[in-house]
């Protein structure tokens, strides 16, 4: 007699989707047609069908075999989220963390976000940011290293790290201490901190990491101690190009590179109900009321932290992220309002649409602002922390020779404040409100010293 093992809720589920894949392959064009009155009992009854039945209507001339690959892949995640090794909460009680992107985006959002490392030409991207920006964030990278100095912090995160053009992360590290660099592109922190080890000398090349404390084998899998020179390992391979770069360098435990949403996972959680809301909803206002919904019912409440402990860090740094809010999630909604609406219908409908856009815009970038002040907070170590933290504050207008305020700023300040004090006096003043310009446009940027209040003001 053979005994077989009980069946795992997992190989149930997996079983029950693929099933679901194999109905919804055989009666493509009836979930095609289905209004929101069933995709909402699909979403009640069967969370996986509406899934999707979602993904379908906003790629409806997918092939059968794109179809089932889709439907295994959802089966993946959802085995994934039912796995007891999921990570199940934060120290501070929050319901969960995030783990580092998986190697293979999971929905349309990450596809989206993962852009830059798809794309063909990503290393030139990389390249061109770096290039691009380097000279406008000067400004801040100097203003770190200042800090850094003074505070000596032993402990850094860097929220929206990108292309380091602010981040003195060699700085950081020739000082001994340890750095986790956030992103919500996976990737991009790594390639960029490659772009950077690289530097011509008059006879030959050196690497930054040769010269770091505590041996480079810590931030490069493949060192090799030199013995043929002093300023390249032995495992060292150059690849020409610009920036010149070392073909072996593998990212070792630090700096730490850090996939996630920085916004207690609020941007997502809008990408995810754009995503859901635009596959079932049958006119654009519909899915401008809907979201706005959304956002006020479910996406305010996001409290997915990312994986570093309440109160690890003795520094965080958060340069023109916050500036960048509204525009990754806000365009990715539109990108799918034209998919599934197309742009004709848009353009003929914007006059009327304008109040909602503009009310779905403010909600979205209030909320990330929330959530954002909020993980710094939770991340900075409440007696001897402190966050740096630059905002656009003014943009000049194109036509005018006049500045106007940033969207959000009033409520941006309101909110730090009700988690931080402002320190006025550890940078002077003029470093902390300049103009810069960036290709033709002209900012204002203010940058902030601050330090954690014991407890968050009553309000917030
Ligand atoms: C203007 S850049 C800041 C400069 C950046 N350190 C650089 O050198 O390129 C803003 C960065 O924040 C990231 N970002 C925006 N929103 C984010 C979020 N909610 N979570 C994590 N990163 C985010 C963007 O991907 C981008 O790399």
């Amino acid at each position: 007699m053979t005994t077989s093992e009980p069946p795992q809720p997992q190989d149930a589920m997996l079983r029950q989707f693929l099933e679901t894949a194999a109905r919804v392959s055989a009666h493509r064009k009836k979930y095609l047609l289905a209004g929101p009155a069933r995709m909402a009992s699909f979403a009640r009854r069967n969370p996986l069908l509406h899934k999707l039945v979602c993904w379908l209507k906003l790629h409806s001339s997918c092939s059968p075999e794109r179809l089932l690959e889709e439907a295994h892949r959802l089966a993946s995640n959802a085995n994934r989220e039912m796995s007891p090794q999921a990570p199940s909460g934060s120290a501070s009680g929050a319901p969960a963390q995030q783990t580092p992107a998986a190697s293979s985006p999971s929905s349309a959002w990450e596809l989206y976000i993962d852009g830059c490392r798809r794309a063909p030409d990503g290393d030139a991207l990389i390249s061109a940011c770096r290039s691009a920006c380097g000279d406008t964030f000067l400004h801040e990278r100097e203003n770190l290293t200042q800090l850094y100095r003074r505070f000596k912090p032993k402990e850094i995160g860097c929220l929206g790290s990108g292309c380091l053009n602010d981040v003195p992360v060699e700085v950081f590290l020739r000082g001994g201490s340890r750095v986790c660099l956030v992103d919500w592109i996976p990737g991009i922190s790594e390639k960029s901190f490659a772009f950077g080890l690289i530097r011509p000398r008059d006879t030959g090349y050196a690497c930054l990491l040769c010269n770091l404390p505590g041996g480079g084998a810590k931030f490069c899998k493949n060192f090799k101690a030199p013995a043929r020179s002093a300023h390249v390992c032995d495992n060292f391979c150059l690849l020409e190009g610009d920036p010149p770069r070392c073909t072996r360098y593998e990212t070792g435990v630090q700096p730490r590179f850090l996939a996630g949403d920085a916004t207690l996972g609020r941007a997502t959680s809008f990408a995810a109900g754009a995503e859901r809301i635009v596959a079932s909803a049958n006119s654009l206002t519909e899915c401008f009321q809907s979201l706005l919904q959304e956002c006020r019912r479910f996406c305010w409440t996001a409290r997915q932290t990312l994986d570093i402990p309440d109160g690890k860090l003795d520094f965080v740094s958060s340069v023109m992220v916050m500036s960048q809010f509204e525009h990754e999630p806000y365009e990715f909604f539109s990108k799918l309002l034209v998919k599934r609406f197309g742009q004709e219908q848009i353009l003929a409908q914007e006059e009327s649409l304008r109040p909602l856009m503009e009310e779905l815009r403010a909600e979205l970038f209030r909320m990330q602002i929330d959530g954002h002040v909020r993980e710094m907070y939770r991340l900075v170590n409440k007696k001897r922390g402190h966050v740096y933290f630059s905002v656009e504050l003014f943009e000049k207008h194109p036509e005018r020779k006049d500045f106007f305020l940033a969207e959000g700023t009033p409520f941006m300040l309101e909110t730090l404040g009700n988690y931080f004090f402002f320190d006025l006096e550890a940078l002077p003043l003029d470093r902390t409100l300049r103009r810069v310009d960036v290709g033709k446009g002209h900012s204002v940027i203010q940058s902030y010293l601050l330090t954690p209040a014991p407890r968050p003001r009553p309000a917030a």
